[in-house]
């Protein structure tokens, strides 16, 4: 089984999530990923940087201009069957249909796993059937029926499916059906149903351990693994056989390898809920290709001239946004070229709908592509691995697989966590197959041949539990006070070096004493739905009275940038969004573009001359407010620091020491990480890029790992900040070599040495001291 001969790494008991660094899948996805970064790099402005690469995090509103109105004309084709309302077709998915037996097997265990085929019902019809029966039971006091919850591991397929089953249901979202994922919540005390994040019931467990408000939990999609998900089954385990006997937890899945999920359960009963599927052909490349964007946009457009659009839909999987992005621009231009000076209806290209759909893409946009198929149209929907198993579209017969996915990697050894392109694993390659023959027989083009399949990818993807960081996690289990961290029961444990290192980031955060109990500060930092630097970050602000400015910062921070881009115009936008940047950081670059809207009482107008976000800074102001009212109870004084802003970069060295670099002496433009030696580029679209003198330390929020390190949401900081505050990290004595710090022998011995660790607990202790 090559899902357990895992890569360790480099001895340090990291496990890789490339099966095989060596092979030609993991080479294309290095490669892949570069051919389009550079493609689009031709378009960047400051490209003088032969590594320059495309903008990652800047939304851009491409999609939006690039397809076309998708008017209210819904008129179905002949050949598809007649159209049903949302309450008539869910009596048709299996998983209605075999309610009843359904409903024995809950009602009769504890615990029970459901197994059937995407697209079968499970996430919208399991909470419903179970409500039905409620009903039933409950007929002469319905007030006390409890909630279900059903848990997702992505924002999109919560939000997306509770309007879905509300449709179904004809209540109104946020009535009797509704969601919650972090900074938004459609609930009421009328909810009956709820979707969530994996995230947020976890954060509901750390208020309410015996979750006293449910009946029924939902864990949906445990297959994929999510580190969330994989906590809670732990954590739930723990809870059916002590505080809730009553609970009952459902654990679906759309993958048959439930045998892990049953031992860890003590033999829990399956259900597999019959349906029926038709054959898929598969057709491999021939080798391995350059480019997967360019390529999938040839197979789309093989597909789609030489079959009728009654054949079927398109389903493309790509790696994220800017892929997506790219590839939706490409099939487009494609067509405008091959439509050129053919005014005859009859010799142009049949109409394609080109949907782009993932995570940060506006909800509206989201929602297009359930739409039914336009007579004589065709869809082509473009997505990430969301599509997989999470959403579920009808009517598609061909389905593109490029073979990769953009997963988190973390490497415990250096305490360095990243997104990156990598090889998807054969058991997501049989589920993106399997998309194509849902409704129809279909075909799957598969951009990687079938020698990399079978010897190049994993059997199943690496559990995310095992390639992440874990502080977030550990801070949690510990205010539950699950202090023994490896006694707790792990469907998989995570590599004990990730443990060791997120214990030690707790720690010289003040999160942890030195026998690894909670302190006040790590309690206080629980407070928050953000990831432990950031939940220092705004406690500390409270202290240093400049509250009120980093929780814009902390909020922008939350969001996709709110700097747009739109290909045809990008000189312009570029030249706005320097209006706004302040030379020496990123963060206050943020923090002005919000004051500046705000001081333009949030125009709409003003937001389209500027080439800003006006939906992402409206959401920032929801966020604001949410987090202001946690600062609230939490007894944390917000205050303005008016214009003071050295203060806030201050803060910011404060938190996010663990992240910073040190200009490298032999480079006016290379950075060099501070506890890692790690050679960094600052991102084209930091604010920091080519300045004339480049500051010597600054710290960052993000890094994206490409074949080059690039950093972004950058901030120059004093040296002596990071000595301060980092004082287990840095040497006084080093801070003005370059380099404060090499390498991770240099680091461990500076945890041995008890004065530091007294150091570094006074600047912590300090902050404590006010809390
Ligand atoms: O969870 P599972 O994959 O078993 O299926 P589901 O998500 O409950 O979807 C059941 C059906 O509802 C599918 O045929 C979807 O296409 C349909 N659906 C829809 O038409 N619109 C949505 N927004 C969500 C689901
Ligand atoms: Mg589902």
């Amino acid at each position: 089984d090559a899902s357990t001969k895992v890569n360790l790494g480099k001895g340090n008991g990291v496990i890789s999530p490339v099966r095989d660094p060596t092979s030609d899948l993991a080479q294309a996805a290095k490669k892949g990923s570069l051919v389009v970064r550079e493609r689009r790099a031709v378009k960047e402005r400051k490209d003088k940087d032969s590594d320059s690469l495309a903008t990652q995090r800047t939304q851009s509103d491409t999609t939006e201009n690039n397809h076309q109105d998708f008017e209210e004309e819904e008129v179905q084709d002949g050949t598809d069957e007649k159209k049903l309302t949302p309450q008539e077709q869910r009596l048709t998915l299996p998983a209605y249909q075999h309610r009843s037996s359904l409903l024995k097997i809950i009602n009769e265990n504890q615990v029970s796993i459901i197994i059937g085929q995407t697209g079968s019902g499970k996430t919208t019809q399991l909470p419903q059937i179970i409500y039905e029966s409620l009903q039933e039971s409950h007929s002469s006091n319905p007030t006390s029926i409890k909630m279900i919850g059903i848990t997702q591991p992505r924002r999109v397929a919560a939000t997306s499916i509770a309007k879905r089953v509300a449709e179904e249901t004809s209540t109104t979202l946020g009535s009797l059906v509704g969601y919650a994922v972090r900074f938004e919540d459609e609930t009421s005390k009328d909810t009956k149903i709820k979707y969530m994040t994996d995230g947020i019931l976890l954060r509901e467990m750390a208020q309410d351990p015996d979750l006293s408000k449910y009946s029924h939990i939902i864990m949906d999609e445990a297959h994929e693994r999510s580190l969330n998900t994989d906590i809670l089954l732990g954590l739930l385990r723990l809870l059916l056989s002590k505080g809730r006997p009553d609970l009952k937890l459902i654990i679906t899945s759309a993958t048959m390898d439930q045998g892990k999920f049953t031992r860890f359960f003590g033999d829990a009963p399956v259900y597999i809920i019959p349906g029926r599927t038709f054959p898929v052909t598969v057709k491999y490349a021939d080798y391995c290709c350059d480019d997967y964007v360019e390529s999938a946009v040839k197979e789309v457009m093989k597909v789609h001239l030489a079959n009728d659009v009654e054949a079927g839909d398109i389903l493309v999987f790509m790696t994220g946004q800017e892929d997506i992005e790219t590839c939706c621009q490409l099939i487009q231009e494609k067509i405008d070229l091959l439509n050129r000076d053919v005014n005859d209806d009859e010799y142009r290209v049949k109409p394609l709908d080109i949907l782009p759909i993932y995570s940060s893409l506006p909800p509206e946009q989201q929602a297009l592509i359930f739409k039914p198929r336009r007579y004589g149209h065709r869809k082509c929907i473009i997505a990430t691995n969301i599509a997989e198993t999470s959403l579920t579209v009808d009517g598609i017969t061909y389905v593109i697989d490029c073979g990769f996915a953009k997963l988190k990697v973390y490497n415990a050894s250096i305490g360095l966590e990243s997104l990156a392109i990598t090889p998807i694993s054969a058991a997501n390659a049989k589920q993106r197959a399997g998309r194509a023959g849902r409704t129809a027989p279909g075909t799957c083009i598969k951009l990687y041949t079938e020698s990399a399949e079978e010897s190049e990818m994993y059997q199943a993807t690496i559990p995310e539990i095992q390639r992440t960081n874990l502080s977030n996690t550990l801070l949690l289990l510990k205010s539950l006070g699950i202090d023994d961290i490896l006694t707790f029961p792990f469907l998989d444990p995570p590599p004990r070096q990730s443990i060791i290192t997120s214990l030690y980031e707790l720690w010289s955060l003040g999160a942890l004493d030195n026998f690894g109990g909670l302190t006040k500060l790590g309690r206080k930092m629980t407070s928050f739905p953000l990831t432990p630097p950031l939940s220092k970050l705004l406690l500390l602000s409270s202290q240093r009275g400049c509250s009120e400015e980093m929780v814009i910062i902390v909020s922008m921070l939350s969001l996709p940038s709110p700097y747009l881009r739109p290909t045809q115009r990008q000189k312009e936008a570029d030249l706005a969004r320097e209006k706004f940047q302040v030379p020496e950081s990123d963060h206050l670059s943020l923090l002005n573009v919000y004051q500046t809207w705000l001081s333009k009482k949030r125009s709409v107008q003003w937001c389209r001359l500027n080439f800003l976000n006006h939906r992402t800074l409206i959401k920032a102001e929801e966020i604001k407010v949410q987090l202001e009212q946690i600062m609230n109870s939490a007894r944390l004084s917000l205050n303005s620091i008016g214009s003071d802003w050295s203060v806030l970069r201050e803060c910011i060295a404060a938190s996010f020491y663990h992240q910073s670099a040190t200009l490298s002496p032999s480079s006016r433009s290379t950075y060099l990480h501070n506890l890692t030696g790690l050679e960094l580029k600052l991102h084209p679209t930091s604010s920091l890029y080519d300045m004339a003198s480049m500051p010597k330390f600054i710290v960052y929020h993000e890094l994206l790992l490409t074949t080059k390190q690039f950093v972004s949401g950058v901030t120059a900081v004093n040296g002596e900040w990071l000595v301060k505050y980092g004082q287990v990290y840095f040497d006084e004595k080093r801070k003005d070599t370059g380099v404060l710090n090499g390498n991770k022998e240099r680091l461990e011995k500076e945890i041995e040495r008890d004065s530091v660790l007294y150091e570094e607990r006074k600047a912590n202790e300090e902050i404590e001291r006010k809390l």
